[in-house]
């Protein structure tokens, strides 16, 4: 099997990355981890990525100034460098500009910690909290110009519970998160997915639970 070559841009922790990364050394698994890349110099994702032995870059976004054009520019050549041809973008802080964006049309792809559409942008614990929702999780899709809006890919689901803070829905919402995005990157990787009017259609998906997780936690 010829895996696909994936980059993954983190800005932060990055134990979604390291979901990936984990997944990505089954020999089956039809994609690998080539390279890594990081807009903040100090993120703990690069050294457990370096750990792992993976490629890792450094682009400091504060270099560039206002400039995103220019940043993400140096971030294509270093893509490119590497071979990259599917990007997961893991914990990513950047908005990133239509040219970018059309440059990895329908190759890049974003984990959510909402279910998707509700609760787009920051702070969703908080604000699922706030709405008085029962169910909560996290949602892995394509990524376009608009934020947290392309075809939704996989979606993993948790009971809020009473009692629940920030931090514990927090905290079973990133267990969901790193189980469907290596399951949903495989998906991709292994060309299961079409895009048709404008969602996402997994070749082989009868089953419900090849893109539903509803576990009991
Ligand atoms: C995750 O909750 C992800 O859904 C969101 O940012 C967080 C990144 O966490 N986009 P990590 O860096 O993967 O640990």
């Amino acid at each position: 099997m010829i895996k696909k070559r994936v980059g993954v841009l983190i800005s932060g922790r990055g134990s979604n990355m390291a979901a990936l990364i984990a997944a990505a050394k089954d020999a089956s698994y039809p994609a690998e981890i080539v390279l890594v890349v990081s807009n903040r110099p100090e993120a703990l994702g690069v050294a457990t990525a370096r750990a792992e032995g993976i490629a890792t870059t450094v682009i400091d976004h504060v270099a560039f100034g206002k400039d995103r054009g220019a940043f993400e520019r140096k971030m294509q050549e270093a893509l490119e460098r590497h071979g990259v041809e599917l990007l997961c973008l893991a914990g990513f802080m950047r908005l990133l500009t239509p040219w970018f964006v059309a440059r990895w049309h329908n190759r890049m792809i974003n984990i959510h910690p909402a279910l998707l559409p509700a609760f787009k942008g920051l702070d969703t614990h908080a604000r699922a909290l706030a709405a008085g929702v029962k169910i909560h999780g996290a949602s892995v899709h394509l990524v376009v110009s608009d934020v947290d809006a392309g075809p939704i890919i996989m979606q993993g689901a948790i009971g809020v519970r009473e009692g629940d803070t920030e931090e514990t829905l927090a905290a079973r919402v990133l267990a969901i998160e790193h189980r469907i995005y290596p399951a949903a990157l495989a998906l991709l990787a292994s060309g299961r997915i079409r895009i048709v009017d404008g969602r996402c259609l997994i070749e082989g998906a009868d089953d419900p639970a090849s893109h539903l997780i509803v576990p009991d936690i």
